[in-house]
């Protein structure tokens, strides 16, 4: 099995690689054309293996990076394609909210498949997601790789900073033998929500070291009111573990400012880039597509 590292996704590729027992590892030698469109040439002995894709599509360019990577490898004659797509773009708008719009993650499932025969990816906004593939498709969990993580530190409670997160930090909980509870959110706009404690299921939190658990931090809005929250009752320690870090803008910063320690997968490159879904990849690679 060979490994293929997408610009976006390159030092996540090479763990993979080596999860793999040291699969042999390259990237793509690219360059911009004139008008912007970019060139990309995959380089060894591809015919008849198993090619892993790996990309991330945080930005268009990364999509078009991935969907010419997949039709470069194709052309190579290879075995099987196998695309993973640590970080899933577009996959918030999982439905029509309003007549003429597109339902993007279906459209974004429908192009990744297109050269695949399986795809790979890590905690999708939404279960419905996965139903929009045709070919084999399969979502790891980040949140087994943030309990490695976490395991190794003095965490107390962990604390879902919305109900829809309640299976996440359920897990967490479960893996790391703690309690849990979900904060309530009511979101004012794409940058602001307001979040009060629940009126069931709270566990006191006074002098503990609380952590968020939360699949993805964008603008930071979330996790900043909710370590606020958690301050005023007293928290002796609040940290955020996510799964996939875009931190917008100055997010990093702000959430540092209200936090102790701020924890992220791999699935994207951040600062914040401590635990590897790495493990959890292959493990999905070698259990489902032995050689
Ligand atoms: C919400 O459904 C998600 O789980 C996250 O809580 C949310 O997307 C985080 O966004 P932000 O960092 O912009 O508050």
């Amino acid at each position: 099995m060979h490994v293929i590292g997408g610009s976006a996704s390159t030092a996540l590729a090479e763990r993979i690689s080596r999860e793999l027992g040291n699969a042999p590892f390259g990237i793509p030698f690219t360059k911009r054309f004139p008008d912007d469109e970019l060139y990309l040439r995959v380089g060894g002995r591809l015919e008849g293996d198993d090619v892993v894709i790996v990309q991330s599509t945080r930005t268009d360019q990364d999509l078009m990076e991935l969907l010419l990577l997949e039709d470069a490898v194709r052309e190579a004659g290879v075995r099987r394609t196998f695309v993973v797509v640590p970080y899933f773009g577009y996959a918030r708008q999982d439905r029509r909210f309003f007549p003429g719009e597109p339902v993007s993650a279906r459209a974004l499932c429908r192009h990744v498949e297109l050269d695949a025969d399986a795809v790979i990816t890590v905690d999708l906004h939404s279960a419905t997601t996965l139903g929009h593939f045709h070919k084999p498709a399969f979502e790891a969990s980040g949140i087994p790789a943030l309990a490695r993580l976490l395991r190794e530190r003095p965490v107390d409670v962990l604390v879902s900073p919305d109900r829809g997160g309640v299976d996440r930090a359920r897990r967490m909980a479960q893996l790391l033998d703690r309690p849990w509870f979900a904060l309530d959110k009511k979101r004012i706009d794409s940058e602001h929500v307001e979040l009060s404690l629940p009126s069931t299921g709270l566990v006191p939190v006074e002098g503990k070291h609380a952590v968020l658990v939360d699949d993805v931090i964008t603008t930071g809005g979330t996790i900043v009111e909710a370590a606020k929250l958690l301050k005023r009752q007293g928290v002796g320690a609040v940290s955020a573990a996510c799964t996939h870090g875009l931190f917008l803008r100055d997010a990093f910063e702000r959430i540092k400012a209200v936090t102790d320690e701020v924890y992220s997968t791999d699935t994207l490159g951040n600062p914040a880039e401590k635990a590897s879904v790495a493990p959890d990849i292959a493990q999905i690679l070698l259990r489902e597509f032995p050689s």
